[in-house]
């Protein structure tokens, strides 16, 4: 597939108005996505597993105007409008116009919530960016009839990845590719794509705590963030490095082996920050609760012999990676040593999902 396979034919079909809403939860990468080039294209392949609780609910309500000059639109969050909102969604709009070429004939109003609080520190663009895509591809396959489901959904990533690069992955679960990977069949730049082979039962339900440690906006923006990769002296080996850790953790998925699935997904996270580190301008991201959150896992793990281990996204906020089978201990270990140092003791227990859900069609 290239762009222009999402350029649709003239629309046959015409609709007044009605309505679509869609859940779609968020993602947590193990191999991450930093650094990108024109048109959210990634730097390096990346590999997530979906979430299931921490999602966003999004109802996308139309209906005709009268005139094509311009978008228009309303936002609202929990209730409330949010004009605040509304240059992201813009910039959105303007960038998938060839695609959607309705979208300026339409006044649409989105009324989105988050099942997670939005000031957690949890970044909502990838839960917000990819149920807003999926209320638009509702729309346009009701203007062209009848579009296969695979084309939907990839057309749907494809929208998110324009939105917010990791939105692409998460309309689907239980573990998502982005870009391209020469030994994974169908990975795509330009969309996300379900992990094409076996994956050992040890990944099933995987569990993910998120200790919530900085509750703050975020310290950098993921624009700025991205950017910081240009003219990084160790970019080119970064994105080396994260093809060869895909190869490995195709290994790792195959066989089961959580040592090295461990020493993978740590090193990704401490790679994303030294990034941060050793770029120009320089930043720190973690606080000094993440690093002993950190201290104390690695303690546990050399203790008890267990597999929990930790994964970071551009924020002081640790995911907490566990199997299913150590459930209670982990929780217990999380609630007596962990939870004094998240801000006001708060934490979300998570798990994989499998993806976006149609809630309501409304026509
Ligand atoms: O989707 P963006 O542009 O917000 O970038 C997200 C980047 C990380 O979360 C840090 C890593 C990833 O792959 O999700």
């Amino acid at each position: 597939m290239t762009e222009k396979d999402f350029i649709p034919k003239p629309y046959t079909k015409t609709l007044e108005n009605g309505s679509f809403t869609w859940s779609s939860p968020s993602n947590i990468a193990l191999v991450k996505y930093w650094g990108k080039r024109e048109h959210q294209i990634p730097e390096n392949p990346s590999v997530s597993f979906t979430l299931d609780h921490c999602k966003t609910i999004t109802t996308l309500s139309f209906s005709k105007k009268e005139s094509n000059a311009a978008f228009s639109f309303d936002v609202f969050l929990d209730g409330e409008q949010k004009d605040d909102f509304k240059p992201k969604i813009e910039t959105f709009f303007k960038r998938i116009e060839s695609y959607l070429p309705f979208l300026s004939e339409y006044h649409f109003k989105i009324e989105t919530s988050n099942t997670f609080p939005h000031s957690s520190g949890i970044a909502s663009s990838a839960s917000g960016m990819s149920a807003l895509a999926l209320c638009l591809m509702s729309v346009e396959k009701e203007l062209i009839g009848t579009i296969s489901e695979v084309y939907f959904i990839q057309k749907a990533s494809f929208l998110a990845r324009l939105g917010s690069g990791s939105a692409c992955r998460s309309l689907e679960g239980d573990l998502i590719v982005w870009g391209i990977h020469d030994e994974i069949d169908g990975s795509s730049d330009l969309y996300g794509v379900k992990y094409p082979y076996d994956v050992h039962q040890n990944f099933k339900n995987y569990q993910d705590t998120i200790l919530l440690v900085d509750k703050g906006e975020k310290q950098v923006s993921s624009t700025v963030g991205h950017n910081l990769m240009f003219g990084h002296p160790f970019a080119q080996q970064r994105f080396e490095q994260a093809h060869e850790n895909l190869s490995k953790l195709k290994a790792i998925f195959k066989e089961g082996n959580l040592d090295e699935f461990i020493k993978i997904v740590e090193s990704e996270a401490l790679t994303l920050h030294a990034m941060m580190m050793t770029s120009m301008p320089y930043f720190i991201l973690m606080k000094p609760n993440t690093l002993e959150i950190i201290n104390k896992i690695w303690a546990y793990r050399s203790e008890t012999n267990s597999k929990v281990c930790f994964t970071l996204d551009a924020g002081a906020n640790v995911h907490v990676l566990y199997p299913e089978n150590e459930k209670d201990n982990v929780l217990k270990f999380i609630e007596s040593e962990l939870v004094v140092y998240c801000q006001n003791g708060h934490y979300i227990s998570d798990q994989i999902g499998f993806g976006a859900k149609l809630i309501v069609n409304n026509l």
